[in-house]
């Protein structure tokens, strides 16, 4: 069977994960790569012998034949880098979350790729693991009960970058439900950069959708993650049980009415993970002619929460969805937590 012919731009850590998979996949070749750095396009040739490289992504997209795509840049050049990509005619695009560095960006990009029908990945990693597909089918079943809370804590890494596979798993948890709003508070002591973005030293978001399951995020350099020996940690409450898990780790606990101390559940992990079950999976909807948006879609959403919490703590506001349609409210003088005077107006809190 001939191959699907994939280029890379971006050939950094993400980049190479696409790299390595499609290298290890039967279903595609890996011709081309484009990277700004001339030492890392020199480094990649040598990683894998036989491949082009570019200084530019136009310059690749205009010499060289390829089906498929993956978008591997920093996320505020995702957009472009996209819409170039989609001037040629290729058959699947893998774009990297997050979609891009605000959700209307991400809505772009996720627009002009649907309105083509094109197959396209988003490599939430979590989504091709074997632990977390079991504990989300788990939560549908209704083996913790209905759905309440999902406690997130993740050390050493931020909301838009790490934090967004975690709120994504979140959105994914609910079925996609739809988002009332988000709040979040974000200090930057340390004035930490991570993947081409400005991101915060400790943070907290909270969100909720219209249903009113919650999700509770912290995350940050110093974050205390309250199970020894865990550097993320996830804790899903529901009315009947509960379940803790480790991010990328295997395995997990589950509480409920049939394991009532609790009980560490560790499966097989699936043959195929991460970066190559994403693009196989693609590969089919190529082959089946039919394009499954879940992922992308629940990606927007998770990009939302994402950017929801920043601007939350920037202005200081709740933020309601769409994000993408948010306006700062006027500054107010009201402190809570400060003395009431008696005067300047106000709603009176104890007419309930
Ligand atoms: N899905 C995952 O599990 C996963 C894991 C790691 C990174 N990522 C994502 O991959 C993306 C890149 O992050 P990274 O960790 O690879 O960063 P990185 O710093 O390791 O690499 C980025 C590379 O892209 C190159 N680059 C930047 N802009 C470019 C452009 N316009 N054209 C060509 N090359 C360009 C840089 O020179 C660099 O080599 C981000 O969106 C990140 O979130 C995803």
């Amino acid at each position: 069977m001939e191959k699907w012919k994939a280029a890379v731009v971006g050939g950094g850590v993400g980049g190479q994960l696409s790299m390595n998979a499609l290298n290890n996949s039967e279903l595609f070749e890996l011709v081309a790569v484009a990277d700004l750095r001339p030492d890392v396009c020199e480094q990649l040739k040598r990683k894998f012998p036989g491949i082009k490289t570019y200084a530019n992504h136009r310059d690749m997209f205009e010499d060289c034949r390829m089906d498929v795509v993956c978008v591997s840049t920093f996320p505020p050049s995702h957009e472009e880098v996209t819409l170039d990509a989609l001037k040629h005619p290729i058959k699947g695009i893998l774009v990297e979350k997050p979609l891009g560095h605000t959700a209307e960006s991400g809505r772009r990009i996720l627009e002009e790729i649907k309105k083509r029908n094109l197959p396209m990945a988003v490599p939430h990693g979590l989504l091709a693991k074997k632990t977390p597909l079991e504990i989300i089918e788990r939560v549908r079943g209704g083996e913790i009960g209905e759905l309440k809370l999902v406690e997130i804590q993740n050390a050493k890494w931020d909301i838009i970058n790490a934090g967004i596979h975690w709120l994504h798993f979140f959105v994914t948890l609910t079925g996609n439900e739809p988002m009332d709003y988000v709040m979040g508070i974000c200090e930057a002591s340390t004035r930490t950069y991570r993947d081409g973005m400005q991101v915060e030293t400790t943070a907290v978001t909270y969100g909720q959708t219209k249903s009113g399951i919650r999700v509770v995020m912290n995350t940050g350099d110093e974050v205390l993650v309250n199970r020894e020996g865990k550097e993320t940690l996830f804790r899903l409450i529901g009315t009947a049980g509960q379940i803790e898990f480790w991010g990328w780790e295997n395995g997990y606990t589950l509480q409920n009415a049939a394991y009532p101390l609790g009980e560490l559940i560790v499966p097989d992990e699936l043959p195929v993970t991460g970066h190559r079950a994403h693009l196989e999976r693609m590969a089919g909807m190529i082959e089946s002619g039919v394009s499954d948006y879940t992922i992308p879609e629940s990606s927007l959403l998770a990009l939302e929460i994402v950017e929801g919490a920043y601007l939350s703590s920037k202005h200081g506001c709740k933020v309601h969805f769409p994000v993408d349609g948010f306006e700062a409210p006027a500054k107010t003088d009201w402190e809570p937590g400060q003395p009431y005077a008696g005067t300047g107006g106000g709603r009176d809190g104890r007419k309930l």
